[in-house]
């Protein structure tokens, strides 16, 4: 995906740091980690969020899952339950951040 002139890429581990932006989008990414990973991310993103160079609060966007088993069908919910374990399995293992 090219560059323009709002956007760009910047290479990085999120859980050391993530770059001042307007606005930090995680599509499909907190699935992938534990409670404790998450709080970490979140924690990163708050650091890049509370100002930007106009001086004004950036917000985090969270693009993915959530059980809702009240209101969902219920092939939706084993859907999201197998997604969950599937995650579990490929990421099982994985070294310490
Ligand atoms: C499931 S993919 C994200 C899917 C993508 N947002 C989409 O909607 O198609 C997870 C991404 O997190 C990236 N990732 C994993 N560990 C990371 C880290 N420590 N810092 C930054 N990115 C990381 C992976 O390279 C991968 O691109």
């Amino acid at each position: 995906m090219p560059r323009t002139e709002n956007l760009s890429f910047v290479g990085g581990d999120m859980f050391q740091s993530i770059p001042y932006a307007d606005a930090t989008l995680l599509k499909l990414v907190m699935h992938n980690w534990s409670d404790e990973d998450c709080v970490k991310i979140l924690q990163r993103c708050r650091e890049a969020s509370i100002y930007n160079d106009e001086g004004r609060k950036g917000k985090v966007l969270i693009i993915d899952m959530v059980l809702n088993k009240d209101e969902d069908e219920a092939d939706m919910t084993e859907v999201k339950l197998l997604f969950d374990v599937l995650m579990m399995v490929l990421l099982a293992g994985e070294v310490e951040n």
